[in-house]
This record gives structure tokens, sequence and C-alpha cells, in this order.
């Protein structure tokens, strides 16, 4: 019996962490932060991986039979080889999940031009796994991808609603508008993008009208469908619920400093939290 784990580089899983903690606030949660080694979104793939399987590590350490991986550059970059390389020998029973797939699910639902935009790291966008994920589960669709390097920065360094912040998205969001006027619904694939939400709108609006068009476009950020889908995955997998504690309690873990991690998380969760500093290795 244990807690749920929910990994990110950083503080953007606690945007997950939120949305599964809406729905089901019944389970215990225990957040682990990589905070002193992020971000992971330039690192490479063998780097990302090596990171996470630590993390996951730590996780399973602390008794959780179910890790879900908080953070699209580590669920794009290290899932996989988790799932077929670490959990058959070291761990069978234990379950590693990614947020990629739950999102690329649904996203196919909502666009009516089937045409459409990815917002993410480097990383997440040079694996292109939401390209992938996208085109097996809806075929026929278009899917344009863009980095943006400097939205983490400003998130994880409190600048997302400063006015400083209106020129990165903007200039994101033109870059990927321009690769594809076609685009209805846009993944923000990457958990630290949901505290930029309101630039996005509001650059968004002013885009469209300079295009001369009603403002349609769908944006999504993947807290509420990622615990959509992990209610979803616990009814279809009784055996790995009945394993889950419940009493509505939450930890949280970090690499760096657990005072920094509280004044930084508050951003994020709005109530203060009690935070354990540990080392990964
Ligand atoms: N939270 C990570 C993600 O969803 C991005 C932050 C990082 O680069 O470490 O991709």
């Amino acid at each position: 019996m244990g807690s749920i784990g929910i990994f990110d580089s950083g503080y953007g899983g606690l945007t997950i962490l939120d949305g599964i903690r809406q729905r089901m606030p019944e389970y215990d949660y225990i957040y682990l932060g990589d905070n002193a080694r992020a971000p992971y979104g330039t690192r490479s793939f063998d780097v990302v991986y090596e990171f996470t399987l630590q993390a996951v590590k730590k996780l399973f350490e602390k008794g959780c039979p179910l890790v879900i991986l908080g953070c699209n550059t580590a669920s794009a970059k290290a899932l996989r080889s988790i799932q077929q390389k670490y959990l058959p020998t070291a761990a069978p029973d234990r379950r590693v999940l990614g947020v990629i797939r739950p999102t690329a699910e649904i996203v196919g639902e909502l666009s009516h031009t089937k045409h459409i935009g990815v917002l993410a790291t480097e990383g997440t966008i040079k694996s292109e796994s939401y390209n992938l994920e996208i085109a097996k589960l809806h075929p026929g669709t278009t899917i344009v991808g863009q980095a943006c390097p400097m939205w983490v920065p400003l998130v994880e360094n409190n600048e997302f609603d400063k006015p400083g912040a209106d020129y990165f998205v903007k200039d994101s969001l033109e870059k990927l508008m321009a690769q594809d006027p076609l685009i209805d619904t846009i993944i923000l694939g990457c958990t630290h993008y949901p505290l930029l939400l309101p630039k996005i709108k509001q650059q968004l609006a002013h885009l469209s009208t300079l295009n001369a068009q009603p403002s349609t476009i769908k944006i999504i950020p993947q807290g509420q469908y990622i615990a959509a889908s992990l209610e979803d995955y616990l009814h279809r997998h009784p055996e790995m619920d009945t394993r889950l504690t419940r009493g509505g309690i939450c930890q949280y873990l970090t690499t760096e400093s657990a005072t920094k991690f509280r004044e930084s998380a508050s951003l994020f969760l709005h109530e203060e939290v009690e935070v354990q500093h540990i080392t990964l290795n």
C-alpha cells in the first residue's frame, strides 16, 4: 500500500498535481521536484533518462506503487525506456505513466480543423513525441510544434505575470501560428505553461484581431485531462487502485532547499506546504 508519486523536474508538475488532487482528493500523494537540476528541457536523452530513473527509484523507495511523470520532457525522453527496460526486471509490480499520451488522446476530439499546435520545451519538441502519438491516435491531423525556451525561466523566476513576459509569449505564439494559420487547438505541452495562460490568451486575442479573425483557438492546459485519464486508468486497473492509500495527504520532496521550494510552490498551489529536502543519485 502506498501513495501516488508525481515527479517533475521542478515546480511545473504542481499544475498536474493540482488537477489530479481536485478530481481525486481522497488519495495520498508524494510530489518530487528535482529543482536543483531543473530545467530538463535542454538536456540530452541520456541525462533526462538517468535523472528521471533516479527520481522514480526514490518514489518507489518511499512506497509508491504508481508514479506519474508529471513532466512532458521526462515523459518524452525517459518514459518508454523506463517502461520497457527498467520496470519488467527491476519492479514488475509497479507502474510509471506519463502525460503525453493522455493529452494526445483528448486533443483529436477538440480540434475541428484537425490542425494542432504544440508549445513545449526544446527537448519535447525535438523528440516529436506529440507528433508521433497524435498521428497514431488521430490519423490525418496536422501537428506543428514550437519550442518556447524562455517560458520556463519566466515561470521559475516569478516573472510570468510581469510586462516583460509579453514579448516572449507573443514571439513564440507568432512563430507557431506562422507555421500553420489553420491551427484551432494549442496544447500547452509543458507543465509550467498554465501559469502564462492569461498572457497567452491576451496575445492570441491580439493576433486574431490583426488577422481580422475571431479568436476561436482552444488552449489546452494538461492538469484536468491527466486527472481524468488517471481516474479512468484506476477504474480499469482495480488491482492497482486497491494498493493506493486514501488519507488525502500530500508530501513534498525537493532536491533544492526546502525553504526555496516552499516559497515558490505557493505560486502554483496558493497554500503553504511542508517540504523535505532529499538527494538523488
Ligand atoms: N516541466 C517540464 C515539462 O513539462 C519543463 C521544465 C524543464 O525544462 O525542466 O516539460
